[in-house]
């Protein structure tokens, strides 16, 4: 007689199909990004190089097909190190399509409980992220604000236990000083981008590694430089 086989739940929500299937394709849509971003390159390149002050609402626009996610390995990470750390509320600064988003809400499905707020301040990629975290099934453990996130992630409540900083950079310091309050002890603060805006992200990194401020930190040689900060209070 055949045996029925009953399968456990899946301990590990990124081998969820749906979930699978979304990221592939939208890391797959990703690869073409520099084409995209050739195509804007007269409208962006002055705030990206620091030749002028960024209007963050304004160069979203210019940037509204362009997904510039984590890498495959950055988002293993991140759900990595929100199961380590237990995470059930992680903050996320800048979401474009959701690709993180979309790593980071498996996490917090899978430690229970837990959810993702996520901020966009380009409505037409906030109306994707939402669509690919449903598409995903993951839409019940995302909350993505639509806005700036200095405003939009203001009423985060407490504690956080993880944070991903991943929008314009001019912000990494600001977005960190606001939600510095609400940070559990040992929350874990991730940056990405360090060696592609060495310049525009110099303070962020003097900051978090001074040890004046709460944090133990180090640039990691992955990606284009991925900040790992723990927050020690
Ligand atoms: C590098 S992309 C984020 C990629 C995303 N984390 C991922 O891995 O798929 C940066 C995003 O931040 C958004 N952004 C920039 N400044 C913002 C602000 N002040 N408030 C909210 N979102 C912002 C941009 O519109 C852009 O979509």
């Amino acid at each position: 007689m055949p045996m029925t086989e009953t399968l456990p739940p899946p301990d590990n929500s990124l081998r969820a199909p749906d979930v699978a299937r979304t990221l592939d394709r939208l890391h797959r849509r990703a690869r073409t990004d520099l084409f995209r971003i050739a195509l804007v390159a007269p409208f962006v390149v002055p705030d990206f190089l620091g030749l002028r002050k960024t209007d963050d609402s304004r160069l979203s626009k210019h940037m509204r097909s362009v997904y510039i996610p984590v890498s495959r390995s950055q988002g293993q990470m991140l759900y990595l190190i929100a199961r380590s750390i237990e995470a059930r509320r992680i903050v996320e600064f800048g979401t474009s399509f959701g690709i993180s988003t979309l790593y980071l809400a498996a996490a917090a499905k899978d430690n229970g409980r837990g959810v993702v707020v996520g901020s966009e301040i380009e409505p037409s990629k906030h109306a994707k992220a939402e669509e690919h975290l449903r598409e995903a099934g993951l839409d019940g453990f995302a909350d993505v604000r639509l806005g700036d996130a200095m405003k939009t992630l203001a009423d985060v409540e407490a504690p956080i236990d993880m944070v991903l900083l991943d929008g314009w950079k001019d912000l990494y310091l600001p977005i960190l000083e606001l939600l510095k309050p609400k940070l559990r002890p040992r929350a874990v603060v991730l940056a990405d981008n360090i060696f592609t805006f060495r310049k525009a992200l110099r303070p962020y990194v003097a900051y978090v590694q001074s040890g004046a401020n709460g944090f133990v930190s180090s640039t990691l040689d992955i990606s284009d430089g991925f900040e790992l900060s723990v927050f020690t209070g």
